[in-house]
């Protein structure tokens, strides 16, 4: 297929200005007991004779996983989490409780998948835990049980005794605790400031055990530009009480006509963009506010529910959020962890919605088949910026004009790894123009580029059951080094991650 190029594109890599890291925290994900996120994606049960498991946990999942190196993954919920009593999902199998799962689809919840198998997931996943806690529904103290359940040294409560009678012998790490999801909304409808006054009670009696192992509590952040959200709590909540802040935008057409996940006009791929790359405003202002009250940026802003939102697959249950994922939520993946990694001085942590079977999904699961979507390529490439030192990058970026409207084409972001190697990952957002890309090296000099890329030639094409691997990433050799300047051509709608050493 032939592009025609735009005008040149400008980068300079500022190799030797690199000051923050770029916490693998922002690789997050998130899981929620919604649709086949949890049961079917995840967990099939300990008696399945069909799909190779270890205590219910599908392993074809864990091994895909693994190669993402995925750092953190926070659980229950969403909106499930201020419904959810774990201590109905703990204990000998058949003695727990069923609830109605009443956010998604009123579906039976036999609570066979809870805190125990939770845990002992992340620890085979080799990822930390992210606990949501019920603030809208629970208790004080039920979330204390739980920290004293999950963390604290045996024999030091009833709740540990609870967990050494459960099977487990020791404390699990778990360090990320959420208070609360969506506050102002399905968790409670709270005004800011009561859930300011809501959030201090819970943390107080949320108790680490000892210094070394500190929990870290982060409060129920605004939906997308809601500021006043983020104000009243810096201001409002005492620092010794919270770690950071969450944030929650979705990147959704229209929530009364979001549209196909696959079958999208140029038109809507434009709005979708322009929707996630808000993004790039929103950490930027809601991260001015932070600076006000924490000029030396000790709270962290995490950004744990983000992604593309669209309409559910034809004959699939509407409350099960099941999306197909094309080349669009590629390039909305790319450009926004290009944006996480170039405010990493702020965003410590970011999770996307969600890892399996709901929305924007890395894998999708059907019985015993599994597909890794376009986004889990993007997630396995990225993955070399995790825990790099962020090298800023100056972009002069040409414009992606479509009618009156105009979104900037290349979103970039670079890292330097602990073995020196340095990375580059770009994205073209321009649906029908490839972009020439010069970037100026100041700073270093490298010897080898190498690079890899994922595209294909039609922007709404997916990988499904029946053709798993139709959009995988492959060898990039359109990258030129010569001395201080590297030139490289980005077709529309791609994702490139360069490798200097
Ligand atoms: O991710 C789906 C839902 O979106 C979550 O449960 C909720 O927190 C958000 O509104």
């Amino acid at each position: 297929m032939t592009y025609f190029v735009n005008a040149q594109n400008t980068i300079t890599l500022n190799a030797d200005k690199g000051k923050d890291i770029i916490n693998k925290n922002i690789y997050g994900h998130f899981a929620e007991h919604l649709g086949h996120c949890i049961y079917g994606g995840f967990y099939v049960g300990d008696s399945n004779k069909t799909i190779p498991h270890k205590d219910g946990v599908r392993l074809d999942v864990i091994e895909a996983l693994k190669k993402l190196k995925v750092p953190v993954l926070r659980w229950p919920g969403g909106c499930f989490a201020d419904t959810y009593h774990w201590k109905d999902g703990v204990g000998p199998k058949k003695e727990r409780p069923s609830m109605l799962n009443v956010w998604w689809g009123n579906v039976k919840e036999d609570n066979s998948f809870g805190t125990n198998e939770f845990l002992n997931m992340c620890e085979l996943l080799g990822a930390e835990p992210y606990l949501s806690g019920n603030v809208g529904s629970g208790t004080p103290q039920e979330l204390s049980d739980w920290v004293k359940y999950t963390t604290h040294p045996n024999s030091s409560s009833p709740m540990t005794d609870f967990r050494q009678r459960n099977g487990r012998p020791n404390p699990w790490h778990v360090k990320y605790w959420g208070l609360g999801n969506e506050a102002w909304g399905c968790g409670g409808n709270m005004k800011v400031e009561y859930y300011a006054n809501v959030y201090r009670q819970y943390a107080t009696f949320m108790t680490n055990w000892n210094n070394s192992d500190k929990i870290f509590r982060i409060a129920s952040g605004a939906s997308d530009d809601d500021y006043h959200w983020t104000e009243v709590l810096m201001k409002e909540l005492p620092a010794g009480m919270f770690d950071a802040l969450g944030l929650h935008h979705y990147s959704v057409i229209d929530w009364s006509k979001k549209g196909s996940a696959t079958d999208y006009s140029e038109e809507e791929y434009f709005t979708t963009m322009k929707k996630a790359l808000f993004m790039d405003e929103l950490v930027t202002k809601h991260s001015a506010i932070m600076d006000k009250y924490d000029p030396q940026k000790k709270k962290a802003l995490a950004v744990d529910e983000w992604g593309g939102w669209y309409d559910v697959e034809p004959g699939t249950n509407g409350a099960f959020l099941f999306q197909q994922n094309t080349m669009r939520d590629a390039v909305l993946a790319g450009a926004t962890l290009n944006i996480f990694n170039n405010h990493c001085d702020r965003v410590k942590m970011a999770n996307l919605a969600q890892i399996i079977n709901v929305l924007q999904a890395v894998i999708l699961t059907k019985e015993e088949k599994l597909v890794l979507t376009p986004t889990y390529h993007v997630m396995e490439m990225y993955n070399v910026h995790q825990d790099a030192m962020m090298l800023p990058l100056e972009v002069t970026s040409n414009k992606y004009i479509l009618g009156k409207d105009t979104l900037t084409a290349i979103w970039a972001s670079a890292s330097k790894d602990k073995n020196g190697a340095t990375h580059i990952s770009l994205v073209n957002v321009n649906a029908k123009q490839a972009q020439s890309v010069s970037i100026n090296i100041n700073g270093a000099s490298y010897k080898t580029v190498t690079g890899r890329i994922l595209t294909s030639d039609k922007m709404q094409n997916y990988n499904s059951f029946e053709n798993p691997n139709k959009i995988v990433p492959v060898t990039y050799n359109g990258a030129q080094l010569n001395g201080s300047k590297l030139n490289l051509n980005i077709p529309p709608y791609s994702v490139v991650v360069l490798e200097l050493k």
